[in-house]
């Protein structure tokens, strides 16, 4: 297959990486596989294109010049912007929601309308336009656990401030009204949810789901969950601790009535819908919705999958995972782990040189995928972003799966750089609990 993928993270890399290799195991024909844009690592694997992934008309084209058959787009961006709608009028198949359909993530107030609509649990919301409502809402929630207060559009992550501080709460309320214009100012106050959160990737054809296995990601910057939000510093899969039943749990009571609604808005959702649940002591409740592959959960999901990704992609472009045989994944742990850019996530520092990346890659059942890297005028790569690479580690159990991650990323120099040392660690010594 000729397939074309938007995005430039560490997501797509993942995404590329499994496409790449899954003629060794399935015995299928290689794919041509094609980026835009792209970054060093992924441009060992596929050809890059230096094409705008958010303008719909550039990706159509380009689309229609390399005659592909299949796009996959990664981040959310392209797709809020309508990149999926332009590609499936232009008659190309497509995996990804449509804008109508991305606003699940696009829009946190028009996610828990739907929510509502569907019956799926998740934290009451106050949706709020004014200063005078964020007030009432907090008042509403209770001073008893700490306030949550989210930005209503994009933020990458970073939209989402929770604290015990009253002042701040109101801070930042006011901070995502004053972000728009006074007709679009929305901001969403909600429950405080306890209990450890979970990432469910559900692939969806617009009417039938499947679940990929859970996964658990690292969204603050420091040890112990210290320090502000990121856009993720490292993940796990699977979940031996997650209840039984958990992802049968997810498809009945969440992600199938959340697709079975858009269906009948008329706003089918085609793509990847990310589940992020908290496991409550009330029960599963969802914290969020997105529409894509979650970063970096998906550097290691992925490492799991045995069935070609190309194949589940396929299916939810063209509406048949009903007829795609059950997923398949390889008995194996797989840990990753971010390595950040100095000052990440503040102002990250940008043009240092990255060595050692191929002695990490040699430790056994580890690969590293490019995220903020650039090559620079000596061909050199060099840190060009926040997060920097991913390193991805499989093994038996979660021990060994840390341990090789570990054993990789000190190999690898980058000047300032930092990750977390504590990636699965409290799985692996068996101390999460959830209450139910
Ligand atoms: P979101 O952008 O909605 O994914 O929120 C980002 C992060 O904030 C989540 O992954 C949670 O860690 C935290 N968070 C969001 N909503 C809540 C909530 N209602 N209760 C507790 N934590 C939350
Ligand atoms: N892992 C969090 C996200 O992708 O939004």
């Amino acid at each position: 297959m000729k397939i074309l993928v938007l995005g430039s993270g560490a997501r797509e890399h993942a995404i590329v990486h499994s496409l790449a290799h899954e003629h060794a195991s399935s015995g299928q024909a290689q794919h041509e596989l094609h980026v835009a844009p792209g970054n060093p690592g992924i441009g060992a694997l596929a050809q890059l294109h230096a094409v705008d992934a958010n303008d719909p008309d550039a990706v159509v084209t380009l689309a229609q010049q390399l005659d592909i058959d299949l796009l996959m787009i990664g981040p959310e961006a392209p797709l809020v912007a309508g990149v999926a709608d332009a590609a499936r009028a232009a008659g190309i198949a497509t995996f990804g929601p449509s804008a109508q359909a991305a606003r699940l993530e696009g829009s946190k107030a028009f996610a828990k309308e739907i929510m509502a609509a569907a019956g799926v649990p998740t934290a009451r919301p106050y949706v709020c336009t004014t200063l005078d409502q964020v007030e009432e809402a907090l008042a509403a929630v209770g001073e008893t656990n700490p306030y949550v207060v989210k930005d209503d559009g994009l933020a990458a992550g970073k939209g989402v401030v929770v604290t015990t501080d009253r002042d701040e709460a109101l801070a930042h309320a006011q901070a995502c009204l004053e972000a728009r214009t006074p007709d679009a100012a929305k901001v969403v106050i909600e429950e405080y949810l306890d209990g450890p959160e979970v990432s469910v990737f559900v692939v969806s054809d617009g009417t039938t789901v499947r679940a990929l296995s859970p996964a658990q990601d690292f969204k603050r910057v420091g040890n112990d969950d210290a320090g502000p939000n990121t856009g993720g510093m490292g993940a796990y899969t699977p979940l031996t601790w997650a209840p039984q039943g958990l992802t049968e749990e997810v498809i009945t009571t969440i992600a199938q009535p959340t697709i079975d609604e858009m269906a009948r808005r008329g706003t089918p959702f085609v793509g990847i819908l990310y589940v992020g649940l908290a496991l409550t002591s009330a029960g599963t409740r969802v914290v969020e919705f997105n529409v894509r592959f979650g970063d970096p959960e998906t550097q290691s999901v992925l490492a799991r999958l045995e069935t070609p990704l190309s194949q589940v992609l396929w299916a939810g472009a063209h509406g048949t995972l009903a007829q795609l045989p059950e997923l398949q994944w390889r008995d194996e742990t797989s840990v990753t782990v971010v390595l950040a850019a100095r000052d990440y996530p503040n102002t990250p520092a940008v043009g240092d040189v990255i060595t050692g990346v191929d002695e990490a890659e040699k430790v056994p059942g580890v690969h590293v995928l490019h995220a903020g890297t650039r090559r620079d005028e000596s061909g050199a790569i060099v840190s060009s972003g926040g997060r920097v690479l991913s390193v991805v580690a499989v093994g038996a159990d979660l021990d060994e799966a840390r341990a090789r991650a570990y054993e990789a990323i000190v190999r690898i120099v980058l000047d300032g750089s930092h990750y977390r040392t504590d990636i699965a660690l409290k799985a692996a010594r068996n101390e999460i609990t959830v209450t139910r």
